[in-house]
């Protein structure tokens, strides 16, 4: 497997559509998860340059920080508590275009203006999260939820 990956300038569309096979050969033959997440988070902030772009994952029914790619970060999460917290109660993507305006919004960054967080699920359970911030205002839309849950789909 060649570890370089090849980033692609376009629509948003198409910078997933070209980022998503590379995810797939990065993860192939690998069954580590901290590699795997590691590979996925440092794939994402190389193809999109995100101000945050990581996971956290379940550990004792609380979220822990796992591998991710920016400035450090908090590192646990209970359930219901901001946005992660919220997308790991409901089940759900959970796209906010200003943080500032969700009540319970955990600022690990004052930077952070907008933000993904995407639940994984494994056999009908929450597992982890992928979690992405943004400089910008209103960053992330349904494309971006449509791309980011097919690569938490891919985590073997
Ligand atoms: N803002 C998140 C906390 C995690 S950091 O952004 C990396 C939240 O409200 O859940």
């Amino acid at each position: 497997m060649a570890e370089d990956l090849s980033i692609f300038k376009g629509s948003k569309q198409e910078q997933y559509e070209s980022l998503i096979p590379q995810i797939e050969g990065l993860l192939l033959g690998e069954t580590n998860l901290v590699a795997n997440l590691a590979n996925i988070s440092a794939a994402l902030k190389e193809q999109f340059n995100w101000w945050w772009v990581g996971f956290y994952w379940v550990h004792e029914n609380e979220l822990v920080l796992a591998p991710f790619q920016g400035p450090v970060a908090c590192t646990r999460i209970k359930k219901g508590r901001g946005v992660c917290g919220g997308a790991w109660e409901h089940g759900k993507t959970l796209i906010v275009e200003d943080v500032e305006k969700f009540p319970g919004h955990i600022a690990c960054s004052s930077a952070s203006k907008s933000e993904i967080v995407v639940p994984v699920i494994k056999d009908g359970q929450i597992v982890g999260v992928l979690d992405v911030d943004s400089e910008l205002l209103a960053h992330f839309d349904e494309t971006d939820q449509l791309y980011l849950e097919k690569i938490v789909g891919l985590i073997p």
